[in-house]
């Protein structure tokens, strides 16, 4: 039982690299190598294809009817709405304490598709983003990049910086070398659900490539943040218990999610 749980922790799905047109194959060969992910032949048959399309990268799952339609980061599409309708962000602004006129220096260390990030960016934080799975960091490069040259979005973009690649060891250097930010803002993957027409096809997508949630890195990850933020704001499913069993200064919450969070006394937790 415990070795199957391993090998399922483990497995990655079967992903090929793929382009809509012959002009864009130059730009699929390089992230292929890039991602050190195979090339897919004609007539061959992929669980998911990361496609170089006209509109931008995107993740296909060909064989899944209930996932019809790309999945592609997408800030500039209603990029106005975008802000207005999402339901979580103002307890998300007041979890990081963003102030009207006082812009906040973010790390969201826990990236994915970025929406949390550009939320932040558009109230006027500094966010320097953190996704470790590759193909998510890539999809979330490609949507920002577009953002940056889309005149509705460029304002917001250009305060989003993101490194593709693990958040923890750049906290504890950031520890080593006594700097701080603002707010540290975590987000780790949610335990697993069981698959059904509620979890919407961004979550289904999220949930195949990017690791299971974990509590023991989870709880480093709380740990490293701490000790470079005075506050620290965790983004949690509304029942689920405290990130590393560590009780927050308060929580803020919402119909289906909750936002812990915690506030060092003095300068220390
Ligand atoms: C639930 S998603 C975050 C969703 C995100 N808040 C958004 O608005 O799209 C969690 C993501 O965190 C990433 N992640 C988890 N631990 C990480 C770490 N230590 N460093 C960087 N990324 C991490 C996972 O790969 C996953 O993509």
């Amino acid at each position: 039982m415990r070795k199957m749980t391993e090998a399922a922790a483990t497995l990655r799905p079967d992903l090929a690299v793929t382009c809509a047109a012959p002009e864009l194959l130059a730009q699929a060969e390089e992230l292929a190598v890039r991602l050190g992910l195979p090339l897919a032949e004609a007539g061959a048959r992929h669980q998911l294809l990361l496609r170089c399309a006209p509109e931008g990268l995107e993740l296909v799952k060909p064989d899944d009817p209930q996932l019809r339609g790309p999945l592609r980061v997408d800030f500039t599409a209603g990029a106005m709405d975008f802000r207005r309708k999402q339901p979580g962000k103002e307890l998300l602004l007041r979890a990081v304490g963003c102030k009207i006129g006082r812009p906040l220096t973010v790390i969201d260390a826990t990236g994915g598709l970025g929406r949390d990030s550009f939320l932040l960016a558009a109230a006027g934080c500094f966010v320097h983003v953190f996704e470790k799975e590759p193909v998510l960091a890539a999809l979330l490069a490609d949507g920002l990049e577009r953002a940056r040259q889309c005149p509705d979005t460029e304002a917001i973009a250009v305060r989003i910086r993101l490194t593709a690649g693990d958040a923890l060891p750049f906290l504890r250097e950031m520890r080593a070398q006594g700097q701080v930010v603002d707010a540290v803002y975590l987000d780790p993957m949610f335990p697993e659900r069981r698959k059904s027409a509620l979890v919407k096809k961004e979550a289904q997508l999220l949930q195949l490539l990017a690791q299971p949630s974990n509590p023991a890195a989870e709880k480093e990850l709380l740990a490293a943040a701490r000790a470079v933020s005075r506050r620290v704001a965790v983004k949690r499913p509304a029942k689920a218990p405290f990130l590393g069993e560590a009780a927050p200064s308060h929580s803020l919450s919402g119909a289906t999610v909750r936002f812990d969070v915690h506030i060092a006394i003095s300068g220390c937790f």
